[in-house]
């Protein structure tokens, strides 16, 4: 495979550059097919760099047009330039002025990496490594630079004209153009850079921070939409706000500019100043976009704001710290949405989402650590191991801290390391120092791969009213890391007593335990309970405070019991999912559940629902079976996803059957009044009902689907109709299809409505998925370059269809390899995002096993691959 000769790039190679660019000043000439970018870097060599000693700047795909230095045009025998790289071979020792131009086609690049055009707007995309795609440079992130950019478009085509800091000129420049000067004076690395040129709209507003400056905020977009951006400017507010509240970070510039565009491989982008979005992170309004939408836009917003201070004036020394800046800035969008909404409903989302796709990450061939020590393509490192798991690390750093201690610490990360690019240890430093505290063992979590495994045992002696729990703590084997160090585990836990009132106990020994909170750090512990007067049901991790593999030896009927009185809301929905997952594991694996069980469950579910006190959205995530993807992550082998898919139905139907009423019910009870608002006790409202819809629905319970038809046809908003089209589809009923395209349809040509509609057709487990899928595809006016439109069809397929992809024909898969290798050819990011739906292919049953990898192998024979692509099908085939 090509890549095995590609270099793999190590963190114990990390070595400052012997250069230093301190000031970056830029003229780009932006028109339709070539923009010219005219740089002059400020170079100095670092203390200790010898004399002579070569300056290599990264490029990607450039072509010199002109170098000189000081001001003098440089001899051919002075430099060296390719396409990756252009060489000065033997650099002043001092500080001098190096100035170059290239020319680049924005228009013809589709990999959106570097400069590029999206529906006519010219916009930058720079991290990791886009930069160099703009300009020869030491693209890294380490190097710190002060920026200033002079853009120059015709004034048509480009009259809005942005870039990173603030405006500082703007005037004509003759022939129809105009020109912009952009100066940011924080110093920033190449990341960050952003530029933008087009013809777009935009909504305007003030933030007055807690020191009394004004910042004016703008959020630009293609004309007509700006009515589509009040919600994103009104979450920018709100978390400009709790920044300050939460952390103390008030924001230093006097502009912040977000602009939406339609093409973009992420989210969103953190420039500083200057956020880029994708629009569908974006654009809401109710007739188009649903609760969940609305709700995931807050969140992006805020925590691309986040990254203002935790990404921006604080940086990463190098890539392997990625997750010092995104683990860090998703617990932060985390703890706002938290505190924005419920928190116990916020953390059981965010612990679905980790164990859909962080844990199975962490079980298979792709599994590495949160701080990873090498690789072969940085873009396939933003992962949920990355993101997800680096939250939970800060969380737990939290909870064994204290929320005081946990500040405490982050304000000295701020104070000690603003405007550097740092490490996960200095980060971690700020806490110990902060605090009095050995964190030493704790930093595991950052080096270590693979998710712990808890094993507890719990016994109750009536005669000396002693309760001990016996711990047991193994770490699986992952690629590269046989073996591993027990891991520092903080327990939140409770003793529930026969009544449902907290157990009290008169002494503990044995561990290390305070308050509610048990901290783990060995192989095992004993943690002995003194006088406690009844046997109680232990209620373990709450609130999910470790991102581990809990295993108890509670019966169903504990799990019953503290489903109805735990006061963790997050373990009472834990004890339910626990209980269906048990059921669904053992019928996947062909033994049959006792009706006993079955009406144990179902009537802890009807009863959690018509519970009063219960947050709506709650009981919604009560009524969410475990997934298929669950199942099949906990079966951990020999998976056969008809098998999962079957069994999970049946258990719908029997439990719908048994608690209709109470369903409907809920149903009836959900409806909401008066005007449509995104906020979280409407949005909850309208989940418990779309919740309930959708059990009935699957459930197969007479006049369901017919209800869902009716709500589909009378909805007001998309959340309404989405939510019943969406029972509809994943039945797959006679009247799926129409519905289908009455939905195609009834929108116009809405790009992201077209996404819903592409995502419900490519997920129902139905046998004529792939066709369908594959017919959207090959439509000739199929938008084939657009990242929304490919992942919402066939990421939907991959990652959302278990039983369609992994059809025990191989056809689904070969269908997924085929389009990763086309895509491939254009955009390599969006290709190797879909192949790593292939990573859990060994846990398969032998048939799709030997299908998975025969179409792998095909991919990989093929030839041609780009980096991305190779690096992830190298890792998947070997792990
Ligand atoms: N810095 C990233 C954007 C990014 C992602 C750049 C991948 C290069 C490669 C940004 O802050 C981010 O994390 N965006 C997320 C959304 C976020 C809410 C987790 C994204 O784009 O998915
Ligand atoms: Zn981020």
């Amino acid at each position: 495979m090509s890549s095995e000769t590609e270099q793999t790039v190590f963190l114990s190679d990390y070595s400052p550059s012997p250069y230093a660019i301190e000031k970056v000043e830029l003229e780009v000439e932006i028109a339709p097919e070539v923009a010219r970018v005219h740089a002059w870097l400020t170079i100095s060599p670092r203390e200790g760099t010898a004399p002579g000693t070569p300056l290599v700047l990264d490029g990607d795909e450039l072509m010199l047009d002109s170098i000189a230095l000081d001001g003098a045009p440089l001899v051919l025998s002075a430099y060296a330039s390719t396409p990756r790289a252009l060489t000065l071979i033997e650099p002043p020792a001092r500080r001098f002025v190096l100035e170059t131009s290239v020319k680049l086609a924005p228009e013809k690049n589709l990999r959106l990496m570097g400069l590029y055009r999206s529906n006519g707007t010219w916009c930058t995309q720079c991290e990791p490594e886009g930069f160099r795609r703009i300009t020869y440079f030491l693209d890294r992130p380490d190097n710190l630079a002060v920026y200033r950019v002079k853009m120059i478009a015709d004034a048509a085509l480009a009259p809005v004209l942005l870039a990173n800091g603030n405006l500082v000129e703007q005037g004509d420049a003759g022939n129809g153009r105009h020109f912009a000067v952009w100066d940011d004076p924080f110093p920033k690395p190449s990341y960050l850079f952003a530029m933008v040129a087009g013809d777009l709209g935009s909504i305007h507003d003030e933030f007055t921070t807690m020191n009394g400056r004004k910042v004016a905020l703008g959020i630009y977009c293609a004309h007509g939409k700006e009515d589509q951006c009040l919600y994103a400017m009104d979450s920018l507010k709100r978390a400009m706000a709790w920044d300050e509240r939460r952390f103390g970070r008030e924001y230093d510039l006097d502009v912040f500019n977000i602009v939406a565009v339609s093409d973009f491989n992420f989210g969103a982008m953190e420039n500083k100043g200057l956020n880029i979005f994708n629009d569908k992170l974006v654009f809401a309004k109710p007739e188009t976009a649903t609760d969940a939408d609305y709700a995931n836009i807050e969140r992006v917003i805020a925590h691309e704001y986040f990254h203002n201070w935790t990404g921006d004036r604080i940086t990463c020394r190098d890539w392997f710290q990625l997750c010092l800046k995104e683990g860090l800035t998703v617990f932060r969008d985390q703890e706002f949405s938290s505190d924005e909404r419920s928190r116990p409903v916020k953390r059981i989302e965010d612990v679905r989402v980790l164990r859909a796709a962080q844990f199975p990450e962490d079980a298979g061939p792709l599994a590495h650590p949160p701080r990873p020590d090498h690789y072969k393509e940085i873009n396939n490192f933003y992962t949920t191991t990355v993101y997800e798991k680096g939250a939970e690390v800060v969380r737990m750093l939290a909870t064994l801290l204290g929320e005081a201690g946990f500040r405490k610490g982050m304000d000295l990360y701020f104070e000690r390391h603003d405007g550097e690019a740092t490490t996960i240890e200095a980060f971690i430093k700020c806490f110990e120092d902060a605090n009095g505290r050995d964190l030493r063992q704790f930093q595991q979590w950052y080096l270590q791969a693979g998710t712990p495994r808890l094993a507890v045992t719990e016994n109750y002696d009536a005669g000396t009213k002693r309760y001990t729990l016996d711990f047991t703590q193994t770490n699986p084997p992952t690629p590269g890391q046989p073996e591993k160090q027990p891991m520092v585990i903080p327990v939140k836990f409770g003793l529930v007593g026969p009544n449902g009132a907290p157990a009290t106990w008169t002494g503990v020994s044995g561990g290390n335990v305070a308050d509610d909170l048990i901290v783990l750090d060995g192989a095992s512990a004993r943690i002995t309970f003194e006088g406690v007067a009844n046997r109680p049901v232990p209620s373990l991790l709450r609130g999910f405070s470790a991102p581990i593999n809990l295993e108890t030896n509670l019966s169903e009927a504990d799990q019953l019991f503290l489903a109805r009185h735990d006061s963790d809301p997050f373990n009472r929905w834990q004890a339910l999912q626990e209980i269906a997952t048990a059921l669904l594991t053992r019928a996947a694996r062909g033994m049959n559940w006792t009706g006993e069980s079955v009406a144990a469950l179902a009537a802890a579910l009807a009863e959690t629902v018509a519970a009063p006190g219960l947050d709506d959205a709650f009981k919604a995530n009560v009524l969410g079976l475990p997934t298929e993807a669950n199942i099949a992550r906990v079966l951990a082998s020999d998976v056969d996803p008809d098998a999962i898919h079957r069994v999970r139905v049946q258990l719908i139907e029997e439990i719908a059957r048994q608690i209709a009423g109470a369903l409907q019910a809920a149903y009836a009870a959900g409806s909401v009044d008066g005007a449509y608002s995104p906020d979280a006790a409407q949005a909850g409202k309208r989940a418990l009902r779309q919740a309930a819809l959708a059990f009935l629905v699957r459930g197969g319970v007479g006049g369901a689907a017919e209800i869902a038809a009716r709500q589909y046809q009378a909805a007001t908003n998309m959340s309404d109709r989405f939510g019943a089209l969406a029972a509809i589809a994943a039945n797959w009923t006679a009247d799926a299809p129409a519905l289908l395209a009455d939905f195609r349809t009834r929108y116009g040509e809405d790009p992201l409505v077209f996404d819903k509609w592409l995502a419900l057709s490519a997920s129902p487990a139905d046998d004529g998925a792939l066709e369908r899928v594959r017919a959207i595809l090959a439509a000739p006016d199929f938008p084939r370059n657009n990242p929304n439109r490919l992942r919402a069809l066939v990421g939907s397929f991959a990652s959302g269809n278990p039983v369609q992809f992994a059809r025990a024909d191989g056809a689904g898969f070969r269908f997924v390899a085929d389009f990763v290798a086309d895509v491939d050819k254009r955009n390599p990011q969006v290709a190797s995002r879909v192949l790593t739906a292939f990573r859990t292919f060994r846990t398969y049953e032998p048939v799709r096993r030997a299908a998975a990898e025969a179409a792998l192998k095909n991919l990989a024979d093929a030839g041609g691959l780009s980096r991305n692509v190779a690096d992830i099908l190298e890792r998947t085939l070997s792990g």
